[in-house]
């Protein structure tokens, strides 16, 4: 029988869920969850209304893009909706290993494994490599997937402050010296936009023999020749032993991947969890990543378009006199301080059409309340305008 919101009842989970602050909070004031009623491209519509997406990762903008739609439809005839199955078992298809081995090859590594999530990539990758008497440094800022596979490992944790080498320097050199060491970053933080100093972290992990994991879930398709990643875009190639990362973003499909040395990739095939016990990517989203790949490759006009807009775009913020964060990359923050003025500055948003979304302290240090935004290569010249003088209004409501 399903329970009145007042009734209180003698199991501690139901209390738990009835009082929980948090969800409290998100249901009185509805920040997230919208589920949009309409899409083409960066427009939305909600509530009837038509909006402009200002906070999605489709940096190249090719999730409508008719060759990527079109060889999901091929792929969903050829194999079916699903694959029913994991990659060990009856769910590997001739697609997955050719995605992976062009992945590897943009990559510039001698394999790759693709999931059916990024989440998972990333979490399989640090929760594989490492084990239990292992040393692991990470950022403080790391996204949550890579933590959930740290905790997993049972390794040590030592976290080093923020995209900080003189920290992860100190903190490496305090360590115990004969635990096997693993060092994990991301490329590009998608919460501030930094990219990482690679060259210097690589540099220090390399010294004390640490076994590099870089999240590059926004790096890629922004960064790097052709978008091939932060690695890239520092000349490192090769000197990382695992890229991991998403293909919600760049790649407009779901899933993710992990990538290294054959070895590196055969061991997560044995050892993954997360690999041997979930079902394959699907034909339709491997098929997606597949094309889009291809577009980065042949199409140069997306990225030329990302880095025009995200330029504009940047602009635009700071005439305004808007902390960015000192973001450098297309995922772009807007810092308010607290979460009163961000929600005041997100709903001002919302009314003239421009959807973003919040994040507040505890997602984010406190006094760093800000909304995320991030700019697309299929956002119009006309669609920046608005944007700006929707940004210009939101200011005054503050
Ligand atoms: C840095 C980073 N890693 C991994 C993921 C997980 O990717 P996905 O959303 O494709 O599961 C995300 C997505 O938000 C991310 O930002």
């Amino acid at each position: 029988m399903a329970l009145s919101f007042f009734t209180k009842s003698n199991k501690g989970v139901i209390t738990r869920c009835q009082d929980d602050p948090v969800t409290k909070f998100r249901l009185k004031y509805a920040p997230y969850y919208h589920a949009m009623e309409a899409q083409k491209g960066t427009t939305v519509k909600l509530d009837g209304r038509e909006m402009i997406m200002l906070t999605s990762n489709d940096y190249l903008g090719l999730s409508f893009h008719p060759k990527v739609i079109e060889a999901g439809r091929a792929a969903m005839l050829q194999w079916g909706t699903s694959t029913t199955g994991a990659r060990p078992s009856n769910g590997s298809r001739a697609c997955h290993v050719e995605l992976e081995e062009r992945l590897a090859a943009f990559l510039g590594t001698e394999a790759c494994h693709v999931h059916a999530a990024g989440y998972l990539s990333c979490m399989a990758a640090t929760s594989t490599f490492a084990q239990k008497g292992d040393v692991v440094f990470a950022d403080k800022n790391l996204h949550s997937c890579l933590w959930d596979g740290i905790r997993l490992s049972l390794a040590t944790v030592e976290r080093f402050s923020h995209n900080n080498p003189d920290d992860l320097r100190d903190i490496i050199a305090a360590a115990h010296s004969n635990a096997t060491k693993l060092l994990v970053v991301e490329g590009v933080y998608s919460m501030e936009g930094h990219i990482a100093r690679l060259p210097e972290l690589v540099q220090i992990a390399d010294q004390h023999g640490c076994f590099t994991i870089l999240d590059d879930a926004h790096g890629f398709g922004v960064l790097g020749r052709q978008g091939r990643g932060t690695v890239d875009h520092f000349g490192l190639t090769g000197k990382i032993d695992i890229i991991c990362g998403s293909m919600s973003k760049s790649l407009a499909s779901t899933g993710g991947y992990v990538a290294g040395s054959r070895d590196a990739i055969e061991y997560l095939r044995s050892h993954s969890k997360q690999t041997i016990f979930s079902a394959a990517l699907s034909p339709a989203q491997t098929a997606c990543a597949r094309a889009s790949l291809e577009i980065m490759q042949t199409e140069p006009q997306h990225h030329e378009r990302l880095v025009a807009n995200t330029r504009k775009y940047r602009a635009m913020l700071k005439n305004l006199g808007l902390d960015t964060w000192e973001s450098e990359t297309s995922a772009i923050p807007i810092v308010l301080g607290s979460k009163e003025r961000v929600y005041l500055f997100w709903k001002a948003l919302l009314e003239k059409g421009v959807f973003t979304v919040l994040s507040i302290a505890p997602a984010v240090p406190a006094g760093k309340d800000l909304i995320r935004t991030a700019v697309s290569a299929m956002h119009t010249d006309e669609q920046l305008d608005k944007i700006g003088d929707a940004m210009a209004y939101a200011l005054k409501k503050l």
